[in-house]
């Protein structure tokens, strides 16, 4: 990478950061493109003195391009920007932050990135379908939000802590869309599982080596597409055990490709080339 005179700056925000994939895929981008450009990882420290505050007050100072926010900042962030778009708005969180000429917009790309890896690598949209939720997170706001927008007939959202999943239940519930709450186990999912076009885990556990969560794969029907938003490692628990069923899987590398590829797409205007962000990101991820 050269850095010149004239080098933009992106990065991202977050506690702990060493984990992060996002440089290695996006200065790829950068590269691949030709520009200017580089990204780098900033350690904003959850419990600094103001530090997340002073720390989107130097992208303006600096002039950065912008950054992506990630855990724990993505809900606090929201306080210090100018505005945020509707997404991040109804989510409550921002992801990606873009800085043009001072002024600090927020967006939230998680749930678009996510149905587009799940359309791209499945063939599915939510249009009419039905699906269970594992978690009832930041992760799961995101999905059930993405849902909500791509007019889902009907949701069943499972979680540990069942009033967080009520909680998320009644906030996203509408009219037009049925969302039930239920606990994180076979009995409470058995009855929803013929109907269910899609099953989601979007809770840490696959991370964890875990999450072949004793779920009714059995019940689901024959089509349904079973996804881990968890890419760490690559093949969960979960999946491993959707296919043992021969339900079609669907990895979380890419939601993390297509959330960083709306980024790129906003910080610089130029069509991101996702095939080099995913070599990549698959690069980096098995350097680990
Ligand atoms: P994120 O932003 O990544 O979604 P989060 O907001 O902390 O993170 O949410 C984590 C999700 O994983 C929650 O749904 C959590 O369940 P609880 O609400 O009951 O805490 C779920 N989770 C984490 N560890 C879990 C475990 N060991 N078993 C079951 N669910 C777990």
């Amino acid at each position: 990478m050269k850095i010149t005179g004239h080098t933009k700056i992106v990065g991202i925000f977050g506690d702990p950061i060493g984990h992060t994939l996002s440089p290695a895929m996006q200065n790829a981008a950068f590269e691949r493109l030709g520009l200017d450009m580089a990204y780098v990882p900033f350690h904003v420290k959850a419990d600094g003195d103001g530090d997340l505050k002073k720390a989107v007050e130097a992208l303006r100072a600096m002039n950065f391009s912008g950054v992506n926010v990630t855990i724990p900042h993505k809900e606090s962030v929201m306080k210090y920007l100018d505005e945020a778009d509707d997404c991040a708005q109804e989510i409550g969180a921002v992801n990606t932050v873009v800085n043009r000429d001072g002024r600090l917009f927020g967006f939230n790309t998680d749930g678009p990135g996510y149905l587009k890896s799940l359309k791209e690598e499945t063939g599915f949209s939510p249009k009419g379908k039905n699906a269970i939720i594992l978690g009832a997170g930041g992760a799961a706001r995101s999905i059930v939000h993405a849902f909500v927008k791509g007019g889902a007939k009907k949701m069943v959202i499972a979680n540990r802590t069942v009033e967080r999943a009520e909680a998320l239940a009644r906030e996203f519930s509408s009219r037009n869309i049925k969302i039930e709450a239920a606990s994180l186990d076979k009995e409470a999912l058995e009855r929803y599982a013929p109907e269910t076009d899609l099953l989601v885990n979007t809770t840490s556990l696959g991370m964890m080596g875990r999450g072949d969560l004793n779920l009714p794969f059995g019940e689901l029907p024959k089509y349904a597409v079973v996804s881990d938003i968890v890419y760490r490692p690559l093949m969960t628990e979960l999946l491993k055990a959707a296919k043992r069923y021969r339900l079609k899987t669907h990895g979380g590398l890419g939601m993390l490709i297509h959330q960083g590829a709306i980024g790129f797409e906003l910080w610089t205007g130029k069509k991101a080339p996702i095939e080099v962000m995913r070599k990549a990101a698959l690069k980096a991820l098995k350097k680990r």
